[in-house]
């Protein structure tokens, strides 16, 4: 593979392999030595904690050299264009940039560009379309509760429409036969993202949503990218969508069979109660962030090794 751009085109003997890989990795199982002589570019231009030192320790780890280019002191604050600095990094001899940008169709656009260079180009997330690594990531989590997607339910909860992460995790999880559904205020979950995947269907409110959910995945309101007045306040917000053990009671959801993901940053008692992120049984969210360093370094793996 050329690329890591999108969930949406994956092949799912890819996906599988690449879980495989992941799994292999975690129980070292393959050495980690396998990047030597690779040189990896860090080109973030929004924040981020998790997806980019998890990409970077994942390079570290494979002994890669990672650079980290912050976007907002490199020459594009001089008036270059995102892909000509791109090509100077190309022509320095970096192997892969791995990008975050606020437009959508970022790292698609520059994977185009820089054609006909050898460096490789990793989405980490651009604009409101997609984060592939972080859904799968999410994908591997949930593959180590349940053996078969087939018919599970997974329930995201929140703004869908300004959610790369969500897009991501849609196009994926659809691909292995989970029953996709969404849930938040019609201006945030329309019902045009029925259209992303087979078997989506949309609610607006929790207590019709949340039964039969098996996988329940949280997301922050996207307020950066949001426009203003998509939702009445943040209080109301929270009155009607925020997971709690009360929310979920009222759904009649049996907590035991129950897990929770969020891709994070997590705004506690906004989207979800503290106490269901840091729930021993139920959060799956500190184990979403240790797996995405296997996940990442066999995504890294794929692309760079020969
Ligand atoms: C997400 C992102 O940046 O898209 N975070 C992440 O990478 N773990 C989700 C978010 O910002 O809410």
């Amino acid at each position: 593979m050329k690329h890591f751009l999108s969930t949406k085109d994956l092949d799912k003997n890819y996906i599988l392999q690449l879980i495989q890989n992941a799994r292999q990795l975690q129980t070292s199982q393959i050495s980690s030595k396998l990047l030597r002589n690779k040189f990896i570019a860090l080109f973030f231009s929004e924040a981020s904690t998790r997806t980019k030192t998890s990409f970077q320790l994942a390079g570290m780890r494979l002994e890669a050299q990672v650079i980290d280019l912050n976007l907002n002191t490199s020459s594009l604050q001089k008036g270059e264009t995102l892909i000509d600095t791109a090509r100077t990094l190309a022509n320095l001899g970096i192997d892969c940039i791995i990008l975050r940008h606020s437009a959508s169709e970022a790292a698609l656009e520059l994977a185009k560009a820089l054609e006909h260079t050898k460096i490789k180009i990793i989405n980490a997330g651009d604009g409101t379309n997609e984060h592939p690594t972080q859904a799968f990531l999410d994908l591997f989590t949930i593959l180590e509760c349940t053996d078969d997607l087939k018919n599970k339910q997974i329930s995201i909860v929140g703004d869908c429409l300004h959610s790369r992460v969500a897009r991501s995790n849609i196009y994926l999880l659809s691909k292995f036969g989970a029953k996709i559904n969404l849930i938040g205020p019609p201006s945030l979950v329309p019902e045009e993202l029925k259209s992303l995947a087979e078997n989506v269907t949309i609610h607006h409110s929790l207590e019709t949503g949340l039964p039969n959910t098996d996988f329940l995945m949280v997301l922050r309101l996207q307020k950066e990218r949001q426009a203003k007045g998509l939702i009445e306040s943040l209080e109301d917000y929270s009155e009607h969508y925020k997971i709690s053990e009360n929310a979920l009671k009222k759904a009649k959801i049996n907590i035991d069979r129950i897990k929770i993901l969020h891709p994070g940053p997590v705004n506690r008692g906004l989207e979800i109660d503290s106490e269901l992120v840091d729930h021993a049984k139920i959060s799956l969210i500190n184990r979403q962030v240790f797996n995405s360093l296997y996940v990442r370094m066999a995504v890294l793996l794929n692309l760079l090794w020969e």
